[in-house]
């Protein structure tokens, strides 16, 4: 069983302990049937803090946790430490304004991509640290040069053009800065935005011709930086906006629309239909208004902007607790029927380390109802990544990827599982040592990285 130390701060117990070892694991145990033309690394990043400790689960170091499997093997399973300077001077504080604003002081622990024959582990308010095949870390990258400020955890891969597509804030002006790279890997537009203030922007959305910002209540606090807390708080009076830019536009051509006051680390996916812009996003009512643990529950709601009237309409979807929600890459920005979330059966809330029971839940968004994975009593998953399967016919032809981890063996599964028939047996299981609890990770194809 887990043990829990009593004095380490909640996202530290349970399956949020930091591992201390690097390892590199070969001849794997496989259950099931790897399926044959899957050639590539699943890879998830998320804070293994060096010294043992953090004082909140966004400020751990980034440690990379990937699984090679290529001819249904197993080839390896990795997990390196992205080497950025906290690895080497693990005493520098991440919250101090002057590492703040040094680009290469990333975590990186956030997320994981592959774009243009790059794997890159991001963070929001820094540069992307480019690792190689093996997961060694090769360095910052700031597109040659191109970049600057800080580049989103969470770009877009547009599946028509091949365009990864984002942004970065800052602590101070401009807040805002959008960013297009483009199918090569090159930065080929940059544009400062206009928006209120030093909001922590997590996430964006893209559709075929546009981008949406989300500039949401939830500001940067330069004393609380200069404590060494998360530097994030509530705003109760700042106002909540959507901002819908063509995708090659700029800041003249945001056109900016007033929402109901929540916050939103994730949107699932968004698309036009007409001259609506449809979003689904796990959206809370708010986050850290009394302090940086302080979140209720994510719900699944449908934003719908009419561009015409200039008026959203909001809707709840679905009330149980999900989050991390992701489609085929396929649909990315493109109509969507299918997402899939991380799902909390014991009612805690995602992300938890403590959580007993998590599983995955499908929306059907054309039948507008869903069906669930359960991994079981004691066994946790993370955010799924779906992965199309070799001759996908349909948007679900595919297989859905998680670590999941198991509270009696304290020991943690690669579990592949079919996105179609949403059955609790997986395809395949591959054993791995504990992986603790993280954030995002992708499937990246042995096109995109041999
Ligand atoms: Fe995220």
């Amino acid at each position: 069983m887990a043990t829990n130390l009593d004095d380490a701060p909640v996202h530290l117990r349970g399956n949020g302990r930091p591992v201390t070892e690097e390892q590199t694991l070969t001849e794997l145990k496989i259950t099931g049937t790897v399926p044959a033309a899957l050639d590539g690394r699943y890879v998830r990043v998320g804070g293994n803090p060096v010294t043992g400790d953090s004082s909140h689960p966004f400020l751990g170091d980034g440690m990379v946790h990937g699984v090679r499997l290529r001819d249904g093997q197993a080839e390896w399973y990795r997990n390196r430490y992205v080497q950025t300077p906290f690895i080497t001077n693990p005493d520098m504080n991440p919250t101090d304004p002057a590492v703040m604003m040094d680009m290469k002081s990333s975590k990186a622990n956030t997320h994981v991509i592959g774009h243009a024959g790059k794997i890159l582990a991001l963070e929001e308010a820094h540069f992307p640290y480019e690792l190689d095949g093996d997961l060694n870390t090769i360095g910052a990258t700031d597109f040659d040069g191109a970049l600057q400020g800080s580049f989103t955890a969470h770009p877009k891969l547009c599946p028509i053009t091949g365009e990864l597509i984002g942004f970065g804030g800052s602590p101070i002006e401009p807040y805002l800065r959008y960013h297009r790279v483009s199918a090569d890997g090159k930065l080929v537009q940059s544009e400062n935005i206009t928006i209120g203030g030093p909001v922590m922007m997590h996430d964006f959305n893209i559709t075929e011709n546009f981008v949406i910002f989300m500039d949401l209540p939830a500001v940067l606090d330069l004393n609380l930086a200069m404590s060494g807390d998360m530097p994030i708080r509530w705003d109760e009076s700042y106002p909540a906006r959507l901002g819908v830019m063509p995708r090659d536009g700029n800041d003249a051509q945001v056109k900016w629309f007033e929402i109901n006051s929540c916050y939103v680390f994730h949107p699932m996916n968004a698309y036009e239909d007409g001259d609506k812009i449809v979003l689904d996003v796990a959206r809370y009512a708010y986050v850290w208004r009394d302090n940086a643990m302080d979140m209720p529950p994510s719900e699944l709601w449908r934003w719908t902007i009419d561009m015409a009237t200039g008026k959203v309409h909001e809707e709840l979807v679905d009330d149980f607790s999900t989050e991390f929600p992701r489609v085929a890459n396929s649909v990315v920005g493109q109509k969507h029927r299918y997402g899939y979330a991380m799902s909390m059966s014991d009612g805690g809330k995602p992300g938890d380390p403590n959580a007993a029971r998590g599983g995955i839940r499908k929306y059907d968004r054309e039948a507008n109802n869903w069906s669930d994975i359960d991994f079981g009593q004691g066994r946790v998953g993370g955010e799924p990544v779906f992965v199309a399967s070799a001759d996908s016919k349909a948007e679900d032809d595919g297989y859905l990827m998680t670590y999941v981890y198991d509270a009696d063996t304290d020991r943690s599964q690669l579990v592949i599982m079919d996105a179609a028939s949403m059955d609790d047996t997986p395809v395949a299981t591959v054993e791995l040592p504990r992986i603790p609890s993280g954030f995002h990770g992708s499937w990246i194809p042995a096109s995109v990285v041999s």
